[in-house]
Parts: C-alpha cells; sequence; structure tokens
C-alpha cells in the first residue's frame, strides 16, 4: 500500500538547541532547516502529503519569547516561500497575533493552485478542538454518519493519515490528529527534529512499505 499521507510530530527542538548551549528559540530555526529536508525527501519517495504538527494549542501556555520564535520562523517560511508545494493550514488560525495570521493566508493564497505535494501545517491546531467543532457541523447539518462527520475536520479532503512519526523520544500523541490516526502507522524516533535528515525519511518509509496493515480483517 503506498504512503500517500505522512504527519511529522516534530518534537526536540528545544533540547536540541539546549544541548548545544543555544537558547531554545535557535532550535526552530533549525527545526525549519530539517523540515525542508524532511519534505523534498518524501517529495522524492512519492508522497503526496505531508502534515506537521508546529503549535499546539497546549503550546499557548508557553514563554512569550519562545511561542514569538516559533510564530516568527513560520512567518518567515510563508513571506518567503517561493516553490511548487501547495500549503495549506488547520487550526485556530483567527486566534493568531494579527501577522502571523496575514501570512497563513498570504501563503495559503500564494500556492492555492500549486500541483507538488500538500503541505498541511498544524499551527494553533488541538485534536480535541478539531472534533468538536466537527461534532458541531455535524449537528448543524443533522448528518451523523461517517462521511458527513469527516467532512467538518480541518484534515477534510485529505487522503487517509498512513502514518504519524513523532522524533524526541516521546511515545505520545499530544492531541495531534487524534480522529485521522485510528489506523495510522505509528513511528517513535529518539533523535530530535532538527537532527533528521533524508536518510531518516528513507528509513520510515522503508519500514512502513515493510509493515503488514489488517484494517481489522
Ligand atoms: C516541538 O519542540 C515544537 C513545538 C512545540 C513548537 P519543543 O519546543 O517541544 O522542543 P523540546 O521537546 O522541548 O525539546
Ligand atoms: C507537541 O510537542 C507539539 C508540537 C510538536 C508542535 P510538545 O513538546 O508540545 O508535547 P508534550 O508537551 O511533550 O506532550
Ligand atoms: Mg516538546
Amino acid at each position: 500500500m503506498p504512503l500517500n499521507h505522512i504527519a511529522f510530530i516534530m518534537d526536540g527542538n528545544g533540547r536540541w538547541a539546549t544541548a548545544r548551549s543555544l537558547p531554545r528559540t535557535m532550535g526552530y530555526a533549525a527545526g525549519l532547516d530539517a523540515l525542508k529536508r524532511v519534505i523534498a525527501q518524501c517529495a522524492k519517495r512519492d508522497v503526496k502529503v505531508v502534515s506537521v504538527y508546529a503549535f499546539s494549542t497546549e503550546n499557548n501556555g508557553r514563554p512569550d519569547n519562545e511561542k514569538r520564535a516559533i510564530f516568527d520562523t513560520v512567518k518567515n517560511f510563508n513571506n518567503s516561500y517561493d516553490g511548487e508545494m501547495k500549503i495549506l493550514y488547520m487550526g485556530e488560525i483567527d486566534g493568531l497575533p494579527e501577522d502571523v495570521a496575514d501570512s497563513v493566508r498570504y501563503v495559503e493564497d500564494k500556492t492555492a493552485d500549486n500541483k507538488g505535494l500538500i503541505l498541511n501545517i498544524a499551527l494553533n491546531y488541538g485534536g480535541k478542538d478539531d472534533i468538536i467543532h466537527a461534532c458541531k457541523l455535524a449537528w448543524d447539518h443533522n448528518d451523523f454518519t461517517v462521511e458527513g462527520f469527516e467532512s467538518g475536520l480541518a484534515s477534510c479532503g485529505l487522503p487517509a493519515l498512513d502514518a504519524v512519526v513523532r522524533t524526541g523520544g516521546e511515545k505520545r500523541l499530544s492531541n495531534f490528529m487524534l480522529y485521522e490516526c485510528a489506523y495510522s502507522e505509528l513511528f517513535f524516533i529518539d533523535k530530535l527534529w532538527p537532527d533528521m535528515n533524508e536518510d531518516d525519511v528513507d528509513a520510515i518509509i522503508d519500514e512502513f512499505e515493510g509493515r503488514t496493515r489488517k484494517f481489522g480483517k
């Protein structure tokens, strides 16, 4: 079965910086470099959609300087992006600082007709919030079928989530794509996100291709 849609929980940026005696905020720029390497290799391996967890609803509890460093990284990426990917966001974008929200709208609009890999970025995103939102829509439309419910999720329109990868050594989902991962293959990697490279992506995809997915049958 091909790997159409892979998601990355990009954890370990702060620890990567701390290990180099750098401020935690420096880990996010290094994380962006890793993201570019990972996406390029995913595209080479014919993955269609890459979802990434960039900022959770719970991350709002982080110190202001750390949040600003994450948002600036996202903003710089958005405002300078000039490639073939179609870039989408999921999460409460209106709840972000105005300059960040503007950059999100700008890049979504700019890449809307692009035909390359889809990069789906979870920003100010929480899986619980997304499910509650979908419930409200299902109620409004009086449609409680699986298809009807799924049309209310932020991931609506994307292919089924085949695999979830978490770097940084923790074995948890931290409120990421809780509904979508029902039958995803899970990968937990000890490496910190900024250390991820093309070989790591190849190893994940090779292992995925070797796994037997049964879907309960
Ligand atoms: C994950 O990296 C990315 C975000 C939360 C934005 P962390 O900042 O959680 O890095 P660690 O896990 O503390 O090393
Ligand atoms: C998950 O990492 C969120 C992102 C990678 C954006 P966290 O570092 O916030 O998760 P916990 O706190 O270890 O569960
Ligand atoms: Mg973390």
